[in-house]
């Protein structure tokens, strides 16, 4: 998928204000859907869980609602802190917030039977993947930092307010999509 597929797939990447960092941002995600057999045609099914039945969204919406709603709470900190502002960095909280699950791309796999998690997943489960990915693509340490412990793998570190707050962020949309299902 070229630059323009992925900027139409994640429009929110004309959020992040450095240029640089949204290039490489739409290069780690065009590497990811590409290396997970990924494409304008199937990239529909990518799914954000097939742990969870009947889930209500796929990958591409889930990240677009974890992005948004990280963007709607960056705002409304902003608008009440007004002292000290937001105490969080914009683009590494977009830019975090559109790359957390990166590795999910590679971590599920789909053919004619449907998605079913990719050979390596049990190796590389997303956090590990996508933090391998955007480090190839040139993301700084805060982005990989991120995507390496947005997840139960990031339990025993350090965080980094951003890192905690998409984490956050995440864990909620995430529980909204599967509330009510059986695994
Ligand atoms: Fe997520």
């Amino acid at each position: 998928m070229s630059d323009n597929d992925i900027l139409q797939l994640l429009p929110e990447i004309d959020e992040i204000s450095d240029a640089s960092l949204r290039s490489k941002t739409a290069e780690a995600l065009s590497l990811a859907i590409q290396r997970g057999g990924w494409t304008a045609k199937n990239i529909q099914h990518a799914p954000v869980t097939i742990t969870w039945k009947g889930c209500s969204c796929n990958l591409i919406e889930h990240i677009r609602v974890v992005t948004q709603l990280c963007i709607a709470n960056y705002n409304c900190l902003s608008k009440f802190y007004v002292a000290n502002g937001a105490p969080l960095d914009w683009d590494t909280v977009v830019c975090g917030a559109l790359l957390h699950d990166l590795g999910k791309f590679t971590e599920f796999t789909w053919s004619a039977g449907g998605v079913t998690y990719s050979e390596n997943a049990h190796l590389m489960r997303h956090p590990l993947s996508g933090a391998v990915m955007a480090a190839q693509c040139g993301l700084p340490d805060t982005i990989v930092h991120l995507i390496a412990t947005h997840s139960f793998e990031g339990d025993a570190s350090v965080k980094t307010a951003e890192s905690a707050f998409v984490r956050a962020i995440d864990d909620f949309a995430f529980k909204c999509t599967v509330f009510g299902l059986e695994k």
